[in-house]
Protein backbone atom coordinates (compact mmCIF):
# COMPACT_ATOMS: atom_id res chain seq x y z
CA UNK A 1 0.00 0.00 0.00
CA UNK A 2 1.82 3.01 -1.15
CA UNK A 3 2.55 5.76 1.91
CA UNK A 4 -0.46 8.57 2.39
CA UNK A 5 0.46 11.90 0.96
CA UNK A 6 1.72 14.47 3.61
CA UNK A 7 1.13 18.23 3.70
CA UNK A 8 2.40 20.45 5.94
CA UNK A 9 0.10 23.45 6.33
CA UNK A 10 0.89 27.33 7.57
CA UNK A 11 -1.37 29.94 8.71
CA UNK A 12 -0.39 33.50 9.50
CA UNK A 13 -2.51 35.92 7.83
CA UNK A 14 -3.64 37.59 10.81
CA UNK A 15 -3.51 36.81 14.37
CA UNK A 16 -3.44 33.46 14.76
CA UNK A 17 -0.43 31.47 14.08
CA UNK A 18 -0.80 27.72 12.97
CA UNK A 19 0.65 24.90 11.75
CA UNK A 20 -1.13 21.24 10.62
CA UNK A 21 -0.46 18.14 9.29
CA UNK A 22 -3.22 16.62 7.16
CA UNK A 23 -3.11 13.31 5.04
CA UNK A 24 -4.57 11.18 2.43
CA UNK A 25 -4.96 7.95 2.52
CA UNK A 26 -7.17 5.32 1.52
CA UNK A 27 -9.92 5.91 3.73
CA UNK A 28 -10.14 9.41 2.58
CA UNK A 29 -7.92 13.22 4.14
CA UNK A 30 -7.90 12.97 8.20
CA UNK A 31 -5.93 15.88 10.30
CA UNK A 32 -2.99 14.57 11.60
CA UNK A 33 -2.46 17.18 14.04
CA UNK A 34 -3.61 21.27 13.96
CA UNK A 35 -1.89 23.64 16.58
CA UNK A 36 -2.80 27.26 16.50
CA UNK A 37 -1.06 29.96 18.62
CA UNK A 38 -3.57 32.78 19.86
CA UNK A 39 -2.36 36.15 20.03
CA UNK A 40 -4.92 37.60 21.67
CA UNK A 41 -3.24 38.89 24.95
CA UNK A 42 -0.66 40.86 22.52
CA UNK A 43 -3.62 43.31 20.85
CA UNK A 44 -5.85 43.25 23.89
CA UNK A 45 -4.44 46.93 24.87
CA UNK A 46 -5.01 48.37 21.45
CA UNK A 47 -8.69 47.26 20.88
CA UNK A 48 -7.89 45.39 17.63
CA UNK A 49 -5.17 43.69 15.58
CA UNK A 50 -1.81 45.33 15.61
CA UNK A 51 -0.50 44.37 12.44
CA UNK A 52 3.24 44.85 12.74
CA UNK A 53 3.22 43.14 16.35
CA UNK A 54 1.33 40.31 14.70
CA UNK A 55 4.46 40.07 11.83
CA UNK A 56 7.09 39.65 14.86
CA UNK A 57 4.88 37.20 16.42
CA UNK A 58 4.15 35.11 13.69
CA UNK A 59 7.95 35.10 13.00
CA UNK A 60 8.43 34.14 16.40
CA UNK A 61 6.45 31.44 16.86
CA UNK A 62 5.75 29.53 13.19
CA UNK A 63 8.56 27.30 13.79
CA UNK A 64 7.47 26.37 17.28
CA UNK A 65 4.42 25.92 15.44
CA UNK A 66 5.46 23.21 12.94
CA UNK A 67 7.65 21.45 15.66
CA UNK A 68 4.41 21.13 18.06
CA UNK A 69 2.43 19.86 14.88
CA UNK A 70 5.04 17.18 14.27
CA UNK A 71 5.58 15.86 17.64
CA UNK A 72 1.65 15.95 17.89
CA UNK A 73 1.38 13.73 14.95
CA UNK A 74 4.83 11.73 15.76
CA UNK A 75 5.82 12.20 12.11
CA UNK A 76 9.18 14.43 11.24
CA UNK A 77 9.41 16.59 8.55
CA UNK A 78 10.88 13.88 6.64
CA UNK A 79 7.81 12.89 5.68
CA UNK A 80 6.15 15.68 4.54
CA UNK A 81 5.53 15.56 0.97
CA UNK A 82 4.34 19.53 0.24
CA UNK A 83 4.27 22.91 2.38
CA UNK A 84 1.37 24.81 1.43
CA UNK A 85 1.42 27.72 3.36
CA UNK A 86 -1.70 31.03 3.13
CA UNK A 87 -0.26 33.32 0.22
CA UNK A 88 -3.31 35.82 1.10
CA UNK A 89 -5.52 37.26 1.51
CA UNK A 90 -5.01 39.16 4.76
CA UNK A 91 -2.33 41.41 7.13
CA UNK A 92 0.67 41.49 4.69
CA UNK A 93 3.35 41.30 7.32
CA UNK A 94 1.68 38.35 8.93
CA UNK A 95 1.32 36.39 5.33
CA UNK A 96 4.79 37.36 4.22
CA UNK A 97 6.47 35.70 7.30
CA UNK A 98 4.28 32.53 6.69
CA UNK A 99 5.39 32.70 3.12
CA UNK A 100 9.10 33.26 3.77
CA UNK A 101 9.09 30.47 6.80
CA UNK A 102 6.83 28.35 3.81
CA UNK A 103 9.76 29.31 1.34
CA UNK A 104 12.55 28.11 3.50
CA UNK A 105 11.00 24.92 4.61
CA UNK A 106 10.39 23.65 1.03
CA UNK A 107 13.37 24.53 -0.36
CA UNK A 108 15.51 22.77 2.77
CA UNK A 109 13.17 19.56 2.58
CA UNK A 110 13.44 19.88 -1.30
CA UNK A 111 9.59 19.35 -1.33
CA UNK A 112 7.06 21.74 -3.35
CA UNK A 113 5.34 24.99 -1.70
CA UNK A 114 1.87 25.64 -2.75
CA UNK A 115 0.41 29.17 -2.07
CA UNK A 116 -2.97 28.80 -0.53
CA UNK A 117 -5.96 31.29 -0.66
CA UNK A 118 -6.71 31.41 3.32
CA UNK A 119 -10.43 31.84 1.70
CA UNK A 120 -10.60 28.83 -0.08
CA UNK A 121 -9.28 27.44 3.16
CA UNK A 122 -12.09 28.26 5.22
CA UNK A 123 -14.71 27.47 2.01
CA UNK A 124 -13.09 23.82 1.22
CA UNK A 125 -13.43 23.04 5.08
CA UNK A 126 -16.72 20.72 4.93
CA UNK A 127 -15.16 18.90 2.24
CA UNK A 128 -12.60 17.29 4.58
CA UNK A 129 -14.95 17.64 7.98
CA UNK A 130 -18.15 16.40 6.35
CA UNK A 131 -17.22 15.10 3.02
CA UNK A 132 -19.85 17.65 1.07
CA UNK A 133 -19.57 16.88 -2.24
CA UNK A 134 -19.75 20.12 -4.83
CA UNK A 135 -21.68 22.78 -5.73
CA UNK A 136 -22.52 24.18 -2.10
CA UNK A 137 -22.86 27.51 -0.45
CA UNK A 138 -20.78 28.67 2.15
CA UNK A 139 -21.65 31.48 4.57
CA UNK A 140 -17.86 33.15 6.34
CA UNK A 141 -19.22 35.09 8.83
CA UNK A 142 -16.40 36.14 10.95
CA UNK A 143 -14.13 39.24 12.41
CA UNK A 144 -12.62 39.19 8.92
CA UNK A 145 -14.86 37.87 6.41
CA UNK A 146 -18.25 38.13 5.34
CA UNK A 147 -19.01 36.73 1.87
CA UNK A 148 -21.51 34.29 0.14
CA UNK A 149 -19.66 31.96 -2.16
CA UNK A 150 -20.73 29.04 -4.45
CA UNK A 151 -18.22 26.17 -3.73
CA UNK A 152 -18.16 24.64 -7.16
CA UNK A 153 -14.87 22.59 -7.47
CA UNK A 154 -11.77 23.00 -5.25
CA UNK A 155 -10.39 25.78 -7.53
CA UNK A 156 -13.76 27.21 -8.47
CA UNK A 157 -15.60 29.32 -6.62
CA UNK A 158 -18.40 32.29 -7.27
CA UNK A 159 -18.82 35.19 -4.95
CA UNK A 160 -22.84 35.96 -4.82
CA UNK A 161 -22.25 39.38 -2.25
CA UNK A 162 -21.19 40.25 0.77
CA UNK A 163 -20.61 43.02 3.33
CA UNK A 164 -19.86 46.22 1.71
CA UNK A 165 -18.60 47.86 4.87
CA UNK A 166 -18.11 46.01 8.24
CA UNK A 167 -17.80 42.16 9.04
CA UNK A 168 -20.70 40.90 11.06
CA UNK A 169 -17.81 39.67 14.20
CA UNK A 170 -16.53 43.43 13.51
CA UNK A 171 -19.76 44.80 14.58
CA UNK A 172 -20.12 42.27 17.33
CA UNK A 173 -16.60 43.21 18.75
CA UNK A 174 -17.55 46.96 18.36
CA UNK A 175 -20.70 46.54 19.51
CA UNK A 176 -18.85 44.97 22.57
CA UNK A 177 -16.67 47.77 22.69
CA UNK A 178 -19.54 50.55 23.04
CA UNK A 179 -20.84 49.08 25.55
CA UNK A 180 -17.93 48.70 27.90
CA UNK A 181 -18.19 44.81 27.33
CA UNK A 182 -14.84 42.74 27.32
CA UNK A 183 -13.10 41.32 23.98
CA UNK A 184 -13.61 39.46 21.71
CA UNK A 185 -17.06 40.70 21.95
CA UNK A 186 -18.49 37.97 19.85
CA UNK A 187 -19.52 35.67 23.24
CA UNK A 188 -19.72 38.89 25.96
CA UNK A 189 -23.02 40.40 23.56
CA UNK A 190 -24.23 36.99 23.29
CA UNK A 191 -23.99 36.34 26.80
CA UNK A 192 -25.20 39.89 27.81
CA UNK A 193 -28.07 39.09 24.95
CA UNK A 194 -29.60 35.73 26.92
CA UNK A 195 -31.08 37.74 28.85
CA UNK A 196 -32.38 40.74 26.89
CA UNK A 197 -35.69 41.39 24.76
CA UNK A 198 -34.80 42.24 21.29
CA UNK A 199 -37.99 43.59 20.75
CA UNK A 200 -37.02 46.62 23.13
CA UNK A 201 -35.28 49.06 20.33
CA UNK A 202 -36.05 48.47 16.63
CA UNK A 203 -32.75 48.51 15.02
CA UNK A 204 -32.11 48.89 11.50
CA UNK A 205 -32.05 45.73 8.97
CA UNK A 206 -29.62 47.32 6.42
CA UNK A 207 -29.96 46.54 2.93
CA UNK A 208 -33.25 44.63 4.08
CA UNK A 209 -36.05 44.30 0.95
CA UNK A 210 -33.06 44.91 -1.44
CA UNK A 211 -32.66 42.60 -4.28
CA UNK A 212 -28.77 40.56 -4.29
CA UNK A 213 -26.87 38.86 -1.09
CA UNK A 214 -24.85 42.28 0.10
CA UNK A 215 -24.88 42.93 3.64
CA UNK A 216 -24.49 45.94 5.38
CA UNK A 217 -23.44 45.95 9.21
CA UNK A 218 -22.03 49.62 9.89
CA UNK A 219 -25.33 51.67 9.94
CA UNK A 220 -26.72 49.08 12.88
CA UNK A 221 -23.75 49.38 14.87
CA UNK A 222 -24.27 53.17 14.79
CA UNK A 223 -27.71 52.56 15.63
CA UNK A 224 -26.24 50.97 18.77
CA UNK A 225 -24.27 53.92 19.74
CA UNK A 226 -27.49 56.54 19.11
CA UNK A 227 -29.34 54.49 20.97
CA UNK A 228 -26.82 54.02 24.08
CA UNK A 229 -26.53 57.36 23.75
CA UNK A 230 -29.94 58.15 24.11
CA UNK A 231 -30.17 56.36 27.41
CA UNK A 232 -27.20 58.01 29.09
CA UNK A 233 -28.35 61.59 27.81
CA UNK A 234 -31.64 60.93 29.87
CA UNK A 235 -30.88 58.69 32.60
CA UNK A 236 -27.30 59.47 33.47
CA UNK A 237 -26.34 55.77 32.30
CA UNK A 238 -26.85 52.24 31.57
CA UNK A 239 -28.35 49.53 33.84
CA UNK A 240 -27.55 45.73 33.29
CA UNK A 241 -31.25 46.08 31.34
CA UNK A 242 -30.68 48.49 29.37
CA UNK A 243 -26.91 46.81 27.98
CA UNK A 244 -28.83 43.19 27.84
CA UNK A 245 -31.93 44.50 25.83
CA UNK A 246 -29.04 46.84 23.46
CA UNK A 247 -27.11 43.20 22.76
CA UNK A 248 -30.03 41.53 22.06
CA UNK A 249 -31.65 43.63 19.63
CA UNK A 250 -28.30 44.05 18.05
CA UNK A 251 -27.53 40.15 18.15
CA UNK A 252 -31.77 39.83 16.17
CA UNK A 253 -30.56 42.29 13.31
CA UNK A 254 -27.97 40.61 12.57
CA UNK A 255 -29.31 37.31 12.65
CA UNK A 256 -32.09 38.81 10.31
CA UNK A 257 -30.13 40.31 7.82
CA UNK A 258 -27.81 36.95 7.89
CA UNK A 259 -31.22 35.06 7.26
CA UNK A 260 -32.68 36.98 4.60
CA UNK A 261 -29.47 37.39 2.74
CA UNK A 262 -28.79 33.81 3.16
CA UNK A 263 -32.29 32.82 1.59
CA UNK A 264 -31.91 34.93 -0.97
CA UNK A 265 -27.77 33.37 -1.55
CA UNK A 266 -30.12 30.34 -2.05
CA UNK A 267 -32.77 31.14 -4.49
CA UNK A 268 -29.93 32.60 -6.50
CA UNK A 269 -28.41 28.88 -6.34
CA UNK A 270 -30.25 25.96 -6.91
CA UNK A 271 -28.93 22.44 -7.08
CA UNK A 272 -26.80 23.27 -3.74
CA UNK A 273 -26.17 19.90 -1.78
CA UNK A 274 -25.40 21.68 1.21
CA UNK A 275 -25.68 25.09 3.46
CA UNK A 276 -22.89 25.45 4.88
CA UNK A 277 -20.75 28.55 7.59
CA UNK A 278 -17.64 28.97 8.87
CA UNK A 279 -16.23 31.76 10.86
CA UNK A 280 -15.77 32.27 14.53
CA UNK A 281 -19.55 34.26 14.45
CA UNK A 282 -20.94 31.01 13.42
CA UNK A 283 -20.82 30.03 16.71
CA UNK A 284 -23.49 32.37 17.91
CA UNK A 285 -26.30 30.02 18.94
CA UNK A 286 -29.10 32.57 17.85
CA UNK A 287 -27.60 32.92 14.84
CA UNK A 288 -26.22 29.85 13.79
CA UNK A 289 -30.15 28.69 15.15
CA UNK A 290 -31.65 30.96 12.65
CA UNK A 291 -29.05 29.66 9.46
CA UNK A 292 -29.65 26.06 10.32
CA UNK A 293 -33.51 26.35 10.28
CA UNK A 294 -34.13 28.30 6.94
CA UNK A 295 -37.54 26.88 4.90
CA UNK A 296 -36.81 25.03 1.77
CA UNK A 297 -32.63 24.99 2.37
CA UNK A 298 -30.42 22.35 1.70
CA UNK A 299 -28.99 20.61 4.54
CA UNK A 300 -27.18 22.99 7.02
CA UNK A 301 -23.46 22.17 7.80
CA UNK A 302 -21.05 23.71 9.96
CA UNK A 303 -17.66 22.40 10.88
CA UNK A 304 -16.39 21.95 14.51
CA UNK A 305 -15.67 25.18 15.96
CA UNK A 306 -12.02 25.13 15.82
CA UNK A 307 -12.28 24.04 12.15
CA UNK A 308 -14.56 27.25 11.83
CA UNK A 309 -12.26 30.18 12.95
CA UNK A 310 -8.56 30.31 11.43
CA UNK A 311 -6.41 27.34 11.58
CA UNK A 312 -4.02 25.64 9.92
CA UNK A 313 -5.70 21.95 9.14
CA UNK A 314 -7.98 24.35 6.40
CA UNK A 315 -4.81 25.75 5.09
CA UNK A 316 -3.24 22.18 4.56
CA UNK A 317 -6.33 20.33 2.94
CA UNK A 318 -6.79 23.43 0.81
CA UNK A 319 -3.07 22.51 -0.41
CA UNK A 320 -3.79 18.95 -0.49
CA UNK A 321 -6.33 19.03 -3.11
CA UNK A 322 -4.37 21.52 -4.83
CA UNK A 323 -1.13 18.88 -4.57
CA UNK A 324 -3.30 16.25 -6.48
CA UNK A 325 -4.46 18.55 -9.27
CA UNK A 326 -0.81 18.89 -10.03
CA UNK A 327 -0.52 22.51 -8.46
CA UNK A 328 2.90 24.15 -7.41
CA UNK A 329 4.51 27.44 -6.51
CA UNK A 330 7.78 27.94 -6.65
CA UNK A 331 10.15 30.19 -4.73
CA UNK A 332 8.68 33.89 -6.90
CA UNK A 333 5.60 33.01 -4.98
CA UNK A 334 4.02 36.43 -3.20
CA UNK A 335 2.56 37.20 -0.57
CA UNK A 336 -1.30 39.11 -1.38
CA UNK A 337 -2.53 41.31 0.82
CA UNK A 338 -5.79 41.06 -1.43
CA UNK A 339 -6.66 38.01 -3.34
CA UNK A 340 -10.15 37.66 -4.36
CA UNK A 341 -11.30 33.83 -4.68
CA UNK A 342 -14.03 34.59 -7.65
CA UNK A 343 -11.71 37.05 -10.02
CA UNK A 344 -14.91 37.43 -12.18
CA UNK A 345 -17.09 39.36 -9.23
CA UNK A 346 -17.70 43.25 -8.27
CA UNK A 347 -14.58 44.08 -5.71
CA UNK A 348 -16.21 44.63 -2.58
CA UNK A 349 -17.23 47.86 -1.25
CA UNK A 350 -16.07 48.06 2.01
CA UNK A 351 -12.86 46.50 4.48
CA UNK A 352 -12.92 44.80 7.68
CA UNK A 353 -11.09 45.20 10.40
CA UNK A 354 -8.18 42.74 8.99
CA UNK A 355 -8.24 45.39 6.27
CA UNK A 356 -10.07 44.77 2.65
CA UNK A 357 -10.23 40.87 2.07
CA UNK A 358 -11.08 40.32 -1.44
O1 LIG B 1 -13.07 33.30 12.55
P1 LIG B 1 -12.49 34.11 13.66
O2 LIG B 1 -11.91 33.40 14.85
O3 LIG B 1 -11.34 35.04 13.17
C1 LIG B 1 -11.41 35.87 12.05
O4 LIG B 1 -12.04 36.93 12.15
O5 LIG B 1 -10.81 35.49 11.03
O6 LIG B 1 -13.67 35.08 14.14
C2 LIG B 1 -13.50 35.96 15.21
C3 LIG B 1 -14.72 36.84 15.25
C4 LIG B 1 -14.61 37.93 16.31
O7 LIG B 1 -15.00 39.15 15.73
C5 LIG B 1 -15.56 37.47 17.40
O8 LIG B 1 -16.14 38.53 18.12
C6 LIG B 1 -16.60 36.71 16.60
O9 LIG B 1 -15.87 36.04 15.59
N1 LIG B 1 -17.29 35.75 17.45
C7 LIG B 1 -18.61 35.79 17.70
C8 LIG B 1 -18.88 34.77 18.65
N2 LIG B 1 -17.70 34.12 18.91
C9 LIG B 1 -16.74 34.74 18.17
N3 LIG B 1 -19.57 36.61 17.25
C10 LIG B 1 -20.83 36.41 17.71
N4 LIG B 1 -21.15 35.47 18.62
C11 LIG B 1 -20.21 34.63 19.11
N5 LIG B 1 -20.54 33.71 20.01
ZN1 LIG C 1 -10.14 33.50 8.42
Amino acid sequence: MPAPTVILGLESSCDDTAAALVADGPEGPRILSSVVSRQTDLHAAFGGVVPEIAARAHTERLDLMVEAACDKASLGLDRVDAVAVTAGPGLIGGVMSGVMMAKGLAMGLGKPLIGVNHLAGHALTPVLTDGLAYPYLMLLVSGGHCQFLRVEAADRFIRLGGTIDDAPGEAFDKVARTLGLPQPGGPAVEAAAAAGDPARFAFPRPLSGRPGCDLSFSGLKTAVLVARDAIIAEKGGLTETDRADLCAGFQAAVADSLAEKSLQALAASPGMTAFAVAGGVAANRTIRARLSDLPGAPPFVAPPLDLCTDNAAMIAFAGLLAFQAGRRDDLTLTARPRWPLDGTAAPILGAGKRGAKA
